[in-house]
């Protein structure tokens, strides 16, 4: 044979993977390839593959007669929506897509890459973890993926799709991972699956329910993102790109936007007159970001507050907000965590922060205290602190005690804060804090009901408003509702070139 015959001949080798029956099988349980994933990420003939001629050097279990070019993995570079973007695309039908030693150097050759050049990396997983014919080479292999997973944190973003099931060591590099999208049925996540757990816990539980994708991103908030199919799970990433920058050094992305009435009257009259009525915060949230922008992140997960990336004025910046709809917008373990999180990538990213403020405090009980909610709540106190993003609050209603110090307030870094008319500024509730401030008054009475209903209203109008606040400049400006957006896309652009100078440190001790 000619030696570009050759070349062909291996190449043809190459890109039949696992071998016609198994890549049949995947498409019979509606997945697709490494190969046709990469091509509907990757813009049209952009992709550049590395490592094609890749093979295991195994020798045990007569894996030596068992050799797969490219070694059940696809890696590369390309751009996506004209973005370089580096990819690592997992193929199922080579060995369950599972990890060896040249695998993993694959996977590391292309993140060097990615961290080397300033460009996201992203990872579309289908394994079964380590593969188990090679051993300790493969654990090894896994833990070379982590070590550069967390060097490249916080440098270039990282999006993990879960495309299969995904078991072991398989799920431990997309946790590090800024983001992860599962697709719903066909993907899994388990540190071990159904089986192991039946011989260890003596439980029985079926794979959906133990790591499927509405398990992880209802009850667990392992993914942020779930899709109906891969196709749309991969639409989901290019999306989700569009709103993050190629790297820490790089500016937010920024889109042609021209401006028009940003008026928004519906936003008069969305409070309810009885304060203990619910509202839904993502009326809000879409009344104030530009039309149709918003991709909400754990949509399913600690409902009680919204984050989610969309754009202002054209700009990209992170929203966060309490959400008075699910459990009155009470700040409990998994908000906090859930918001924390979201806040430390917008800060690493330098995606700016708009936070809506409407929330009752901290949730109380044995529940939130013996899990921890000092330390919970504390990650989002912490998180907010210590971003120096532009940051932006508007505080709709409540804003009581703790909470109110903790979700942005001038305080701790805000950078502009305005309070909405029907906002109420306190340590807590009017009713209990007339329960402890006028105690001894109510009981010395005889209609103590009547007592308690004066001193309640009595503390009501002192605090239950936004401007004992703006009176000290905790509140930068009470504004109409429905001018709040011409109010953010002027701020955001006012704020556009902060600049903030933290003391040389190795890194906080965020309380995890
Ligand atoms: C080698 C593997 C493999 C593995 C699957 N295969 N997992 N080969 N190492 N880890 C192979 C199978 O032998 C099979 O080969 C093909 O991949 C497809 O697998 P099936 O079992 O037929 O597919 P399916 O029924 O869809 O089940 C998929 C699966 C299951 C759920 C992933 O294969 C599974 O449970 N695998 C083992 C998972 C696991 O325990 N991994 C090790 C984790 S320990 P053929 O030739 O038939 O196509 C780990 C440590 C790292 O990862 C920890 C770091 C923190």
């Amino acid at each position: 044979m000619k030696p570009l015959e050759i070349l062909q001949q291996k190449q043809q080798q190459a890109l039949k993977g696992g071998g016609e029956h198994r890549i049949e099988s995947q498409h019979k349980k509606g997945k697709l390839t490494a190969r046709e994933r990469i091509s509907l990420l990757m813009d049209e003939g952009s992709f550049e593959e590395i490592g094609m001629f890749v093979a295991h050097r195994s020798k045990d279990f007569g894996m030596e007669n068992e050799v797969y070019l490219g070694d059940g993995v696809v890696t590369g570079y390309g751009t996506v929506n004209g973005r370089l973007t580096y990819v690592f695309s997992q193929d199922f039908t080579v060995f369950g897509g599972s990890l060896s030693e040249t695998h993993a150097e694959k996977i590391c050759k292309i993140m060097d890459l990615a961290l080397q050049n300033g460009a996201p990396l992203i990872g579309l997983n289908d394994s079964g973890g380590a593969r188990i014919q090679e051993g300790v080479v493969s654990l090894g292999g896994y833990a070379d993926i982590f070590h550069r997973n967390v060097k490249a944190s916080g440098v270039i973003p990282q999006l993990s799709a879960i495309m299969g099931p995904c078991a072991g060591g398989a799920v431990y590099s997309p946790a590090i991972t800024d983001f992860i999208s599962m697709v719903e049925h066909t993907s899994y996540m388990f540190v071990t699956g159904p089986n192991v757990v039946k011989t260890v816990t003596h439980e029985t539980v079926s794979s959906e329910e133990l790591g499927g994708a509405a398990t992880h991103a209802s009850r667990s908030g392992v993914t942020h993102f779930t899709n109906p199919n891969e196709v749309a799970c991969i639409d989901h990433l290019k999306k989700l790109l569009s709103y993050i920058p190629q790297n820490c050094e790089d500016d937010a992305p920024v889109y042609p936007y021209e401006a028009g009435e940003e008026y928004r009257a519906k936003l008069d009259a969305i409070i309810p007159e009885n304060p203990n009525q619910p509202y839904d915060i993502k009326e809000v949230i879409e009344e104030v970001v530009d039309a149709g922008t918003f991709l909400e992140v754990h949509k399913d997960y600690a409902e009680n507050i919204v984050v989610g990336f969309s754009l202002i004025g054209g700009r990209s910046v992170g929203v966060v907000a309490n959400q008075p709809a699910s459990m009155a917008g009470v700040l409990d373990i998994n908000s906090s965590k859930k918001a924390a999180r979201f806040v430390r990538f917008c800060d690493a990213f330098n995606i700016p922060l708009l936070v809506l403020v409407d929330v009752p405090g901290f949730l109380p009980g044995t529940d939130q205290e013996w899990n921890g909610i000092i330390t919970n709540g504390a990650k989002l106190l912490y998180a907010l602190s210590e971003a120096t993003v532009p940051k932006v609050t508007v505080i709709t209603r409540k804003a009581y005690g703790g909470a109110y110090d903790v979700m942005n307030s001038k305080h701790i870094g805000a950078d502009l804060n305005y309070a909405w008319p029907s906002a109420e500024i306190a340590v807590m509730g009017a009713k209990g804090a007339a329960e402890i401030i006028f105690k001894n008054e109510i009981a010395a009475v005889a209609d103590k009901e009547a007592k308690w209903k004066e001193k309640e209203m009595e503390y009501m109008e002192k605090f239950a408003n936004p401007y004992g606040a703006a009176a000290r400049g905790f509140i930068d400006e009470v504004i109409v509702p429905g001018a709040t957006r011409s109010k953010l896309i002027r701020a955001f652009a006012m704020l556009e070139n902060k600049v903030v100078s933290t003391p040389r440190r190795k890194h906080g001790n965020i309380p995890l």
